[in-house]
């Protein structure tokens, strides 16, 4: 397990699936962890499980005012924020053709902006606090390929990978690495169609790894990209999707000599 002892962490979107799991890992590695949210049960029933190294802050990642306010909270709760995870998400699945541009600027609002927002703040006080840190994006799937009938999400999703990337050129000379992870299919809330059986093996079984991803399975690689371990890795993309993104020419049909 990697070791994150004195490190704070601010996690967006922390009151459930990826986020949640994080959280927990986070302060099971030794650290504290400021979970973040719009949904407040969930969020504070889940620091309340973590206990002392946890608080809950209710904030609006599309609010700077409310990430700046993040930002504060950490420092005078725990002292410091070292390490942020952007995974607060919006959704609204349906044709492009069909979208509203009110439910189009909510996703980027949340999606992307709020990355950047959330990000900036973070970035901000550890440069102007002479502190290294390390953060992460969550993108998807959908943020390296076209993901049918959920366009603005995948925009969102794709945008995000440039951004942590352009943080961290721009960061780079005060320590600050900015990477992203791309989920593949995860059981978490979102996915909450998964829990139909047949749907679930059907991911499973295009899935070079034969089965759907959990939220540890994307919480191990964030903790590795927020640990020391990984202190020469900065603007990377980490496909963590049991091989499912590379494996389009086994789903050709008539490409295969077996
Ligand atoms: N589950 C998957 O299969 C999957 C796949 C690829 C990528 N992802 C990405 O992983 C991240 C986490 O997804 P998840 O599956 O854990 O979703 P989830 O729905 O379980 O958690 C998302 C959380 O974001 C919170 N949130 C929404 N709007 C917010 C806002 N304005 N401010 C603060 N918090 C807000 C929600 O309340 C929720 O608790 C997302 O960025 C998602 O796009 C998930």
């Amino acid at each position: 397990m990697v070791n994150l002892e004195n490190k704070v962490c601010i996690v967006t979107g922390g009151a459930s699936g990826i986020g949640a799991q994080t959280a927990i890992q986070f302060a099971e590695a030794g650290g504290k962890v400021v979970i973040g949210d719009i949904n407040d049960e969930p969020g504070e029933a889940l620091a309340a499980q973590i206990g002392a190294n946890s608080a809950y802050l209710h904030f609006d990642v599309s609010d700077p005012e409310a990430c700046a306010r993040a930002v504060t909270f950490a420092v005078e709760t725990f002292g410091s924020v070292d390490c942020v995870l952007n995974s607060a998400v919006r959704m609204a699945p349906g044709a492009l053709r069909d979208l509203s541009l009110q439910d189009w600027n909510r996703l980027i609002e949340v999606g992307l902006t709020g990355s950047f927002l959330m990000t900036q703040a973070a970035g901000r006080w550890m440069i102007d606090n002479g502190r290294t840190g390390s953060i992460v994006n969550v993108s998807s799937l959908g943020g390296r390929h076209p993901y049918g009938m959920a366009g603005a999400y995948s925009t969102v999703k794709a945008a995000v990978i440039m951004l942590a990337r352009h943080f961290a050129i721009e960061w780079a000379e005060y320590g600050i690495r900015v990477n992203t992870v791309c989920p593949g299919h995860v059981e978490t809330p979102l996915t909450v169609y998964m829990q139909d059986p047949v749907i679930k093996q059907g991911r499973a079984d295009v899935t070079p790894l034969k089965r759907v991803g959990q939220p540890n399975d994307i919480a191990n690689c964030i903790m590795f990209l927020f640990s020391e371990e990984s202190s020469y890795v900065t603007a990377a993309t980490l496909d963590i999707d049991g091989g499912v993104s590379s494996s389009i020419m086994n789903h050709m049909p008539g490409r295969k000599w077996d």
